[in-house]
């Protein structure tokens, strides 16, 4: 794609937008009331908006890359504070996906540079769960599952924050951890057990 094509696009996208409803412009730039924070990978073919079905004003959202949830990333941390404590969202969502780059890069024996401290938080969901990845005879089926233990993972690191426990105890804020497969579209829910999460870790991690 031309990069003239992006600003055609737009315009375009302006018309059928007020085609639709006038005032939609007016109306988008009074505020945002997300219902879902989404984070998820930065991967260009798993966009938030088009595997949810939703429209501006309805995700809050935060991709980077094999969507982790790093306890000393401000950013991350920061996307969190504000949609929970400000937004008021009341899902949180940490969307993986299968065929993933970083996840596949985070298993090589390789010097990626700045890329080791960020993709190590991998290596260290691997080493949590090694007996169970290492039992995997396929490869494929083993990065798989790798995916879906470290959406499992950042899940938990979710849970670790004070401002999650809190929106939690005061208005039962969730937390989701889903998969997208790229090779079928379908959207995957792991059904993470908030409680039994919570539960578990609360004696250690509680801070509210
Ligand atoms: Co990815």
């Amino acid at each position: 794609m031309k990069i003239e094509d992006v600003f055609k696009n737009n315009q375009k996208w302006i018309a059928e937008k007020l085609a639709i409803n006038p005032k939609y412009f007016e109306e988008l730039s009074k505020g945002q009331a997300p219902e879902f924070l989404y984070i998820g990978c930065s991967d260009s073919r798993v966009t938030a908006e088009d595997i949810m079905g939703v429209q501006p004003g309805e995700v809050f959202v935060h991709r980077n890359i094999a969507n982790l949830v790093n306890n000393i990333d401000l950013n991350v941390m920061s996307v969190i504070n504000y949609a929970v404590r400000h937004l008021k969202v009341n899902h949180v969502v940490v969307c993986g996906h299968y065929n993933c780059g970083g996840v596949k890069a985070a298993m090589q024996s390789v010097d990626l540079g700045i890329l080791n401290p960020w993709l190590r938080n991998i290596r260290d969901v691997y080493r949590l769960h090694k007996d169970e990845l290492n039992a995997i005879g396929d490869e494929n089926a083993r990065y798989n599952r790798l995916v879906e233990l470290n959406v499992q993972e950042q899940c938990v690191n979710l849970i670790k924050t004070a401002a999650v426990q809190q929106a939690h105890q005061e208005r039962g804020l969730l937390v989701h951890g889903w998969v997208f497969d790229v090779n079928s579209g379908k959207l995957i829910d792991l059904k993470i057990d908030f409680a039994k999460i919570l539960k578990h870790i609360m004696e250690i991690y509680k801070l509210s």
